[in-house]
């Protein structure tokens, strides 16, 4: 795979997709949102990969946001398009993906690029970390599912608290309030989002699958998230991994599953 705006590295079953566009800080734009659509779909094919990282490139940022000066012409209805493209081609592809994937926030972290972490299923930070929703500060709300998703991973009062007076918070207060699952020095970052990966890896591809859709419908219609666990609960018994799961703990052994 040959992008420009992305670069990619592997580790075992893991791949780390690197945001680049450095002198951007990372931001957003047509181009890099095509990419990461594209390197999305790739990896969903390929059996070899088991999770994945998303980081952004250098140590200032993560993401500073979409691209302010690309969009900065548009009309109402072509910020409706942007929005609702990036939702459909990569933020709710990430969100439901089917293979976890960890955001490793080493900077900036704004706007679209908070809406990228949000859509991960985890989110690690380094204590460097800035995290915040500035759009109204442009005169916009977030665009990408910052209103959706921040609320519903740190409660409406502090989410509202964000997306209204538009400062960022620091790595400590954001992970005091649950935005991020761990708090890590920023030479550690990758590290620590790796071993977590590969931590996930050694379990049934097929039941995370499973776990994340029933995790995600309950989020976005919670009067169907039962039903969603229990109909998925009942799939999994006819997996080949069920049997292989409950026949290693049976028969004493590691269980070797399938990749999806
Ligand atoms: N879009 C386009 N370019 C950006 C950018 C963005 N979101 N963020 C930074 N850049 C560019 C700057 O324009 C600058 O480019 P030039 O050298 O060509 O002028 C370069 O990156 C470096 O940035 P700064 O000189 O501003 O760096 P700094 O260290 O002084 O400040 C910062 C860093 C506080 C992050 C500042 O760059 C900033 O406020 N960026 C914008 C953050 C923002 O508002 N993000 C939300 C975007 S809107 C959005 O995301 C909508 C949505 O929900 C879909």
């Amino acid at each position: 795979m040959n992008f420009k705006n992305i670069s990619i590295s592997s580790s075992k079953s893991i791949r780390t997709i690197y945001i680049s566009r450095q002198k951007q800080l990372n931001a957003l734009n047509a181009q890099t949102l095509e990419e990461l659509s594209m390197c999305l779909g790739q990896f969903l094919e390929d059996k070899d990969v088991r999770g994945l990282i998303i980081t952004g490139e250098g140590k200032k940022s993560f993401v500073a946001g979409a691209d302010i000066k690309e969009f900065a012409k548009y009309s109402s209805n072509e910020g409706l398009k942007l929005s609702e493209k990036g939702h459909k081609t990569v933020f709710d592809v990430i969100y439901n993906y089917p293979k976890p994937i960890i955001a490793a926030i080493n900077g900036y972290c704004l706007g679209g690029g908070l809406e990228l972490a949000l859509a991960c299923h985890i989110r690690i930070g380094s204590s460097n970390a800035l995290l915040g929703l500035p759009e109204v500060s442009l005169g916009l709300i977030p665009g990408y599912g910052g209103t959706q998703r921040l609320p519903a991973l740190i409660g409406r009062g502090r989410a509202l608290e964000m997306i209204l007076n538009g400062k960022p918070i620091t790595a400590e207060q954001a992970y005091e309030w649950g935005l991020l699952n761990h708090l890590v020095d920023q030479e550690d970052l990758l590290d620590k989002a790796q071993k977590l990966a590969e931590s996930f890896s050694n379990n049934s591809l097929l039941a995370q699958s499973h776990a994340i859709a029933a995790v995600n419908r309950g989020l976005i219609d919670p009067s169907k998230g039962q039903e969603e666990e229990i109909k998925r609960f009942g799939a999994c018994f006819q997996t080949s991994d069920f049997k292989e799961g409950v026949g290693a703990f049976l028969e004493k052994r590691r269980p070797d599953f399938n990749n999806l």
